[in-house]
């Protein structure tokens, strides 16, 4: 076995180490032969560092360097040495030494070696190495450098060697110790970070891809991030407790994806949409305070920021009420942004209602870092002349608008693309107003009087050269086309502030949803959502009406968490059960042990869980939730890397008594 013991990490070393020997262990980014010498980058999961075959310090390993491919898996042993200077450029007078020891390059001395292959921006930077007699100058728009060195009695400038942009530029190993550890197939795309490879080859590839710098950084921050987490939940008295990944099913809205049970035939397990129940019952088995770091599994149609198994950073409190719930979170956002990505998080976050948040923004996700909120112009225009807007009202609709900044110069073509994309929000029309400086353009400016239309670009903060848009609908119709709108022209002229993280936490939501169809309530979030206190007496006489103790942490348009305080009486329990016509057999079913564990000292309790992989998307810039994940799945749920899901053995499916049809599909 040859000697591996690495002395370093390939991001590690500096000018400092420069005369002593190292021994790095890596991967081959990139070989070059260059006649006498051969390079090679050696990259590890820390950077990379040159590492130099020259026949004249060992032969040996000269000669087998040049067996050498991309992604060999190498160690190698030398010493560490500063990069050597290149030709010499010029060779001129000291007089020019007092300016670079104060970190100046005179126009006189940048002249000596000025030429047309090497010329200078004004962007350098000289870095003074040892004080009167040797010094790197920086271009650094070029990222070239130059040495310049007292040579006898003379300055000599050189071209440079270093490669300012790596942590390790300034050195590389000289290497006297070769042992190739394995050979590697050609990599099926560059292991560096601006690729344009499919992401199916690059999940098929997972172990190839992980090693770009990239993506190594991000598992780094992944790490940070939890790391963070778990120090947090600890200093603030919080127990870790795993719970089931084989149980019943929880509610939380989506598909279970579920295991059948060799020894119960005809049973299944489903796997843990949250682990909701059981962080329930561990307050009332008196654990006060709880955090999991746990896997959910929830069998939905996979999004950018959706994946089919994800991991929530999961937590409940007893005795806590709303406020209680926040800070802790707070607390928890903080530290992990701050240490694991460096992202300051002033607290405490910006509260709006869910009642708010819809009226302002269309949504109860709001992306908060620019403008163009929406108004409802109903009032304004209940009594125009414009069918589209009075029929709408009359049909118990709406009218809302937006104002788009800089929005009169829409062409024709422009806005009719914009009515276009309403349309998918089901939006049968976009109306529009230009706001100028001779006043209102539009056709339908017609039907409404001169004071109406000031007081709707009143309304609507209109100035001129903007254009007032509007959607006349449905409130739920309204909401979707104008939140979607909104953020669409967000996007597309550029007004959003991507240095920013708007933390915004959206309080009082309603305990039930009206479902038009089934004509039944249903949960707002989950059942075991708390009303309000002052909402309790509204479940006899008006539930639609009552409020919840729900909340939503949102950054940047993004839910990121979601909470509650909980139901802990059975009675209201079981009354919310009820007014979501869940039948007493079902109820002794499903919920049963549920409704008798509240029955046996059951303490007020609150809970949050927030969504990890969400937060890593944030710390990292990604849009895609794949690309925070090590192992992620495709849209259609498949593993490439593994090939998962795979059909089983007739002998497995016999043991577990299945039988599978897939005619029925
Ligand atoms: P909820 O269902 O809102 O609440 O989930 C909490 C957070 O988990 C993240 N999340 C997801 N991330 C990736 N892929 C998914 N498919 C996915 N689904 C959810 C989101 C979300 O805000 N038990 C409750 C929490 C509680 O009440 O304490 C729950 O699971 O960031
Ligand atoms: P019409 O009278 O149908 O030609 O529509 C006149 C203008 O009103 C067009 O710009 C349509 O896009 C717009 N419009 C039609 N229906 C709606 C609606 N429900 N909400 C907002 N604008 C609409």
């Amino acid at each position: 076995m040859p000697e591996m013991k690495r002395t370093h990490y390939c991001g590690e070393l500096r000018l400092a180490d420069a005369g002593t020997s190292a021994r790095l262990t890596g991967w081959v980014a990139r070989r070059r032969d260059h006649g006498g010498v051969i390079f090679v980058d050696l990259r590890d999961r820390t950077g990379i560092t040159q590492v130099v075959f020259d026949p004249e310090i060992d032969l040996d390993s000269h000669q087998l360097a040049h067996q050498i491919r991309n992604e060999f898996v190498l160690c190698v042993a030398g010493s560490v040495r500063e990069r050597v200077e290149g030709d010499l450029l010029a060779l001129t007078d000291r007089k020019h030494q007092a300016d670079l020891d104060a970190g100046h390059l005179s126009e006189d001395l940048k002249s000596t070696f000025e030429d047309d292959r090497h010329s200078l921006s004004t962007d350098i930077t000289v870095a003074v190495r040892e004080t009167g007699s040797r010094w790197l100058i920086t271009d650094n728009e070029s990222s070239r450098t130059y040495a310049a060195k007292v040579v006898d009695d003379s300055l000599h400038i050189y071209q440079g060697t270093i490669n300012p942009e790596l942590a390790t530029g300034e050195i590389e190993l000289a290497t006297d110790q070769l042992e190739i550890l394995n050979r590697a197939e050609t990599p099926p795309f560059p292991v560096e970070d601006d690729i344009d490879t499919d992401e199916e080859i690059r999940m098929t590839y997972r172990y190839v891809d992980l090693r770009r710098p990239k993506m190594q950084k991000m598992l780094s921050v992944r790490h940070k991030a939890v790391l963070a987490a778990r120090k947090y939940m600890d200093e603030q008295g919080f127990l870790e407790i795993e719970t089931p990944i084989l149980m019943n099913s929880t509610p939380e809205g989506a598909r279970d994806v579920l295991s059948p049970s060799r020894l119960n035939a005809g049973s299944f397990y489903a796997l843990p949409q949250s682990p909701q129940q059981f962080k329930q019952i561990l307050m009332m088995s008196g654990v006060d305070r709880y955090f999991q770091i746990p896997r959910c599994f929830r069998d939905e149609d996979t999004r950018a920021d959706r994946q089919l198994e994800f991991t929530q950073l999961d937590l409940e409190m007893s005795f806590a009420t709303v406020d209680e719930v926040l800070e802790v979170s707070e607390g928890l956002m903080k530290r992990m942004f701050e240490e694991a990505a460096g992202i300051p998080v002033p607290t405490p976050f910006p509260r709006i209602s869910y009642h708010d948040s819809m009226a302002r923004f269309g949504n109860d996700k709001p992306d908060t870092r620019f403008g163009m909120e929406l108004s409802d112009l109903s009032d304004l225009v209940a009594d125009c002349d414009f069918k589209v807007f009075t029929g709408a009202l009359e049909r118990k609709g709406q009218v809302k608008g937006l104002a788009v900044p800089g929005g009169a110069a829409f062409s024709r073509k422009e806005i009719e693309d914009l009515t276009d994309f309403v349309a998918i929000y089901k939006a049968r029309g976009l109306a529009w107003i230009k706001v100028t400086e001779k006043g209102f353009e539009s056709s339908i400016v017609k039907f409404f009087s001169e004071e109406t239309l000031k007081a709707v670009a009143e309304r609507m903060e209109a100035k001129p050269g903007d254009i007032m848009m509007f959607v006349a609908d449905q409130p739920k119709v309204v909401a979707d086309a104008l939140s979607n709108l909104r953020l669409h022209l967000g996007r597309q002229l550029e007004l959003i502030d991507e240095s920013r993280f708007d933390f915004l936490w959206i309080v009082d939501y309603p305990l039930f949803d009206w479902n038009e169809d089934e004509n039944r309530y249903e949960p707002f979030h989950h059942l075991f959502t708390a009303p309000a206190d002052d909402s309790i007496p509204l479940l006899e006489t008006d539930p639609g009406n009552a409020q919840s103790q729900h909340y939503d942490l949102v950054i940047n348009g993004i839910e990121i968490c979601s909470g509650s305080v909980r139901i802990h009486r059975w009675d209201i329990q079981q009354k919310v059960l009820e007014l979501l016509n869940i039948g007493p057999e079902e109820v002794e079913r499903r919920y049963g042990y549920f409704i008798k564990a509240l029955q046996h000292g059951t303490p007020p309790h609150a809970g949050i869980a927030p969504g990890l992989d969400r937060i890593l998307m944030l710390m990292t810039g990604e849009e895609n939730i794949r690309e925070v994940i090590a192992f992620p799945k495709t849209q259609k749920g498949l593993c490439l890397l593994t090939s998962a899901p795979s059909a089983v053995t007739d002998e497995q499916l016999e043991e577990l008594s299945i039988k599978v049809d897939l005619e029925q599909e």
